[in-house]
């Protein structure tokens, strides 16, 4: 079994080569300039884990690792788009680099370059992987849909807020760790558990990214700190918040949700504070992480083979970026 860190690193070997051609470079170079950005390829990670808890890794899950971090990178130019955002990883995000008509279709480009890798898998797991791939990107579209439409809302229920995560991104990370257990030749039964696993790790990981954009070092987090704030995102810190707040903490949040003032992020992260979410956030985490591993208890394998994806499990909720 690989470590966390060595998988990794083993990913990172392969994936680095050009995924595109040069001409027209105005469409390539866009995508090169996003992948040589870095990202902590997360994903691809958890399906070689889930791969490698029921074999050896094979081809096939290193071509499946390799199509879903292209789709995530897709994802990610899109979604820097939708939310304005203007820092990823630390850089200009594409669009704000290259501009939106440019950054839409590299993220377009991304995703068929994703499909071309997808399409090398053998024919014994194709159709399988195919539906599972599908299945996931179009549950990906409807929660970032959904994330948009709630920046529109005046309130969103909790119960709201985890479908949204759930689709925009639990079901990837499910995803990724049950494409690698279909092609280790997992059971059904496994195959379940461990999408599970990764589906609570998913909204433990979201908890944080939320956390991270409201109360994250800049130094370190590499996106745009306030950046959920700023365009009124529904995040589980300001939910929370509306469900817990004094009747006038409440009213001044309301009224600087219609506002852009320059000392909205602040005064919010100031109620925030006061309402303590940040407590909140610690507890959430560790509830989600709990039950994470509670399927993965349940996944038939040798403990001892699940200690990898214990680690990763922890250091994506103690991540700082
Ligand atoms: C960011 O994902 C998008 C979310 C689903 C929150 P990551 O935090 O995994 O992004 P990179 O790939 O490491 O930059
Ligand atoms: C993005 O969620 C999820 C997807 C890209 C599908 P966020 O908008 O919270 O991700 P960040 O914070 O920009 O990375
Ligand atoms: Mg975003
Ligand atoms: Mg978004
Ligand atoms: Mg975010």
């Amino acid at each position: 079994m690989h470590k966390f860190d060595e998988l990794s690193k083993l990913f990172i070997e392969r994936f680095n080569t050009d995924h595109f051609p040069q001409q027209p470079s105005t469409l390539y170079d866009p995508n090169r300039y996003f992948l040589q950005m870095g990202g902590k390829r997360i994903r691809p990670v958890l399906c070689l884990m889930g791969n490698e808890l029921f074999d050896d890794i094979g081809e096939d899950a290193w071509q499946v690792a390799t199509a879903i971090e292209l789709f995530h990178n897709f994802t990610l130019i899109h979604d820097d788009i939708m939310d304005k955002a203007p820092l990823r990883r630390g850089m200009l995000t594409v669009h704000q680099k290259y501009g939106d008509s440019t950054a839409l279709l590299a993220g377009d480009v991304m995703l068929v370059a994703a499909y071309e890798y997808l399409n090398k898998v053998s024919f014994k797991y194709s159709k399988k992987i195919c539906q599972l791939f599908n299945q996931t990107a179009r549950e990906v579209c409807e929660g970032q849909q959904l994330d948009m439409d709630f920046e529109q809302q005046q309130s969103v229920q909790f119960e709201q807020y985890l479908n949204m995560i759930t689709l925009k991104t639990s079901v990837l990370l499910g995803a990724s760790l049950k494409l690698g257990a279909i092609l280790g030749g997992a059971l059904e039964r496994n195959q379940n558990l461990l999408y599970e696993f990764g589906r609570k790790l998913g909204l433990a990981f979201q908890v944080q990214d939320d956390y991270l954009d409201a109360f994250g070092d800049p130094s370190k987090f590499g996106k745009q700190v306030g950046g959920d704030i700023k365009s009124n995102k529904k995040t589980f810190l300001l939910i929370h918040t509306l469900e817990t707040a004094s009747a006038v903490q409440k009213s001044r949040l309301n009224e600087l949700l219609k506002t852009d003032d320059n000392s909205k992020v602040d005064e919010i992260l100031c109620i925030f504070r006061e309402c303590k979410v940040d407590e909140w956030a610690k507890e959430l985490k560790e509830k989600y992480l709990q039950e994470a591993f509670e399927h993965l208890e349940d996944t038939a394998v040798l403990s001892k083979r699940k200690e990898p994806l214990r680690e990763l499990a922890y250091y994506l909720l103690e991540r700082e970026h």
